[in-house]
């Protein structure tokens, strides 16, 4: 009932970590999905589903204390999260070779430089009440497109009526 050409909404951060754990087994090494959206609005909560999808073990902290938090599992995960940088300095961070090794999910990810973008599936989380959310994917390049139509097919929760 939520999923509409990769429109959802989420109504419990359960499930949008759901959804991200949901997202995990459609991943290989190389991928980018940016997250986008305001603060508190889901994205680590997001990555957190990623992780776990990705049977990475121990807790996914926010990078905010640092820029890039890689963690382990089935496959590698690199959580970059860019609030804190300016578009510039997002450039130095060396993300290109951390791609060529690991998945990358990146919050703020509207600061990534574009090259990296170009490939990529963009998804952006938006408030619609304390606990609701509308989380849209957009796909870009031929890797993106085969990401949204994984996302697009990931069964939503059933909830009671
Ligand atoms: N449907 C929902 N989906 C996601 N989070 C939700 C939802 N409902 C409530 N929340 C709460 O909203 C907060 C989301 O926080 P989170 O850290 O994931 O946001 P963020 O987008 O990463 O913010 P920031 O930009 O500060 O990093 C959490 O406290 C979570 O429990
Ligand atoms: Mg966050």
């Amino acid at each position: 009932m939520s999923a509409v050409d990769g429109l959802r909404r989420s109504d419990a951060a359960a499930e949008t970590e759901s959804f991200g754990a949901a997202l995990a087994s459609a991943l290989a090494i190389g991928d980018v999905l940016t997250l986008h959206g305001p603060l508190g609005s889901g994205k680590t909560c997001f990555v957190t589903g990623l992780a776990r999808g990705l049977g990475v073990r121990g807790r996914v902290r926010s990078p905010s204390f640092g820029l890039i938090h890689e963690m382990s599992g089935r496959l590698p995960l690199a959580h970059v999260d860019l609030y804190r940088l300016a578009e510039r300095e997002a450039e130095g961070l060396g993300l290109e070779e951390l791609r060529e090794r690991a998945v990358l999910v990146v919050e703020w990810g509207e600061k990534l430089p574009s090259a990296l973008r170009q490939d990529a599936l963009a998804i952006e989380f938006r408030m619609l009440g304390t606990d609701s959310r509308q989380i849209c994917a957009c796909a870009r390049g031929e890797r993106g497109v085969a990401l949204w139509n994984a996302w697009r097919e990931i069964e939503t929760p059933r909830r009671p009526a």
